[in-house]
């Protein structure tokens, strides 16, 4: 088939490029000149394990091309996925505006039929605002769908050609076939729905994993003052099915360019409706209090932090990635300057994306972990990079000058630290 993506972000690159590993022609779009110039170059413009190579190979294979002339790629596909960003308004509220610029320029585009996909995240409703914007613009007949993406950054890849489930939101049987022909070689779960229901599992999904991961923060904070372990308690709570492992690992709170932006989102189109959506106002509340945890734990131990040199390990949102969009470590970081204390942070990859973002005379990006922690008043670790693991607790008490590990995301067992004199306070146990 022939596929025109619009936007070049992690949904659309990793989808794009995915499509085309399955054979299809796919023409990536962006209108940031400079991205489409790297993805060119073959340099690419995010940081996912394995889609350099991914690109190189679909790019030789003459599957796969980028550019920045979207009516030029609309009039060569049979099927338009628009994948661009919808980031959130200071209210909360998702900004549809790329959304509906995409569907007006993809409306002017139009040169016969086409499906019209939509992959971002976005509000019950919007599909049927793109059909309306569309059809203002074009005299061609069309058909839209709604298939939400699930990937995760860092095993992107991974999660878009072997997926869960994959959800087509559709009206006819057209759109039904055509997208089912595209997507069975990923899974055989194809579950077809109307297209509000569609756009809200998206929404429905990333909220529901969200209350995990604020549950077992509070249950760990539980576990802390009646002395259990949340790593234990979480694992059993996972061997029962309707529960499950995934998502009960205790931190410092969710990040990312995601479940901050979705949840909020939910509760201001729960809102929109009258209707007060407590249980995720409350995840949302839990997950921004618990990064505090750290300073908390920091000052029971330092008592004051005005004058004390702290290092950090880890900035992304999570490991295997350099985003730091919504990400602990900058409201961590922050608040440490703010109180008056040095901060030596080191991240393997992350480092220059945070350092556009934030700069302070008080403030020191290392080379390597080592530097970091050195002659510091305490260490905390904010991302479980491999890297990390790797290194030995009696190592990282030899580099430090005061003997205090702070583990927000329980990177290391009680066990390991058994024999030495770290003062080591982990999440939940
Ligand atoms: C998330 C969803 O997992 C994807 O299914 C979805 O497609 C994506 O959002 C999206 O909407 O585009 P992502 O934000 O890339 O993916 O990363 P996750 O692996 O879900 O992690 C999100 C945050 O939750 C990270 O900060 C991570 O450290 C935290 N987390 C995750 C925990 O604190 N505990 C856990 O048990 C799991």
């Amino acid at each position: 088939m022939k596929l025109a993506v619009i936007g070049t972000g992690y949904v659309g690159l990793v989808s794009g490029v995915c499509f085309s590993e399955l054979g299809n022609d796919v023409i990536c779009v962006d209108k940031i000149s400079s991205k489409i110039s790297m993805l060119n170059g073959g340099e690419v413009p995010i940081y996912e394990p394995g889609l350099k190579q991914l690109i190189a190979h679909n790019k030789e294979e003459g599957r796969l091309s980028f550019t920045t002339d979207l009516t030029e790629a609309v009039r060569n596909s049979d099927i338009v996925v628009i994948a661009v960003g919808t980031p959130s308004m200071s209210n909360g509220q998702a900004n549809l505006s790329y959304i509906m610029e995409a569907a007006k320029e993809i409306g002017q585009a139009l040169n016969g039929f086409k499906i019209i996909v939509t992959k971002s995240t976005v509000p019950v409703g919007t599909n049927e605002k793109i059909r309306d914007i569309i059809a203002e613009h074009s005299m061609y007949p069309f058909e839209i769908a709604s298939v939400p993406e699930f990937l995760r950054e860092g095993t992107a890849i991974e999660d878009t050609l072997h997926p869960d489930r994959i959800i087509i939101g559709a009206a006819t049987e057209i759109v039904k076939e055509t997208l089912i022909e595209l997507h069975s070689p990923l899974t055989n779960n194809i579950m077809i729905t109307d297209i509000r229901s569609a756009e809200m599992i998206k929404y429905a999904s990333n909220a529901f994993l969200a209350t995990k991961i604020s549950f077992i923060n509070e249950i760990a904070n539980i576990c802390e003052k009646v002395g259990a372990d949340v790593t234990q308690v979480a694992r059993g709570m996972g061997y029962d099915k309707r529960i499950g492992h995934s998502f009960l690992k205790a931190g410092i709170g969710y990040g990312g360019s995601c479940f901050p932006k979705d949840t909020q989102a939910l509760v201001q189109i729960a809102g929109q409706m009258d209707y007060d959506f407590k249980l995720l106002k409350s995840v949302i509340e839990v997950n921004h209090d618990q990064r505090f945890n750290i300073i908390r734990k920091l000052e029971a131990i330092l008592k004051e932090l005005s004058g004390r040199t702290i290092a950090v390990w880890g900035l992304a949102f999570k490991p295997e990635t350099d985003d730091i969009r919504d990400a602990p470590a900058l409201e961590i970081i922050s608040s440490l300057l703010s109180k008056g204390a040095r901060v030596k942070a080191y991240d393997p990859i992350a480092s220059k994306n945070f350092s556009n973002v934030l700069q302070h005379e008080c403030l020191e990006y290392c080379n390597n972990v080592r530097e970091a922690a050195e002659n510091a008043d305490a260490l905390c670790i904010l991302t479980e990079w491999n890297e990390f693991r790797e290194i030995s607790p009696d190592l990282i008490q030899s580099w430090l000058k005061l003997p205090n590990l702070i583990d927000g995301r329980n990177l290391y067992s009680e066990e390991e630290l058994k024999g030495t004199q770290l003062i080591y306070y982990s999440v939940g146990r």
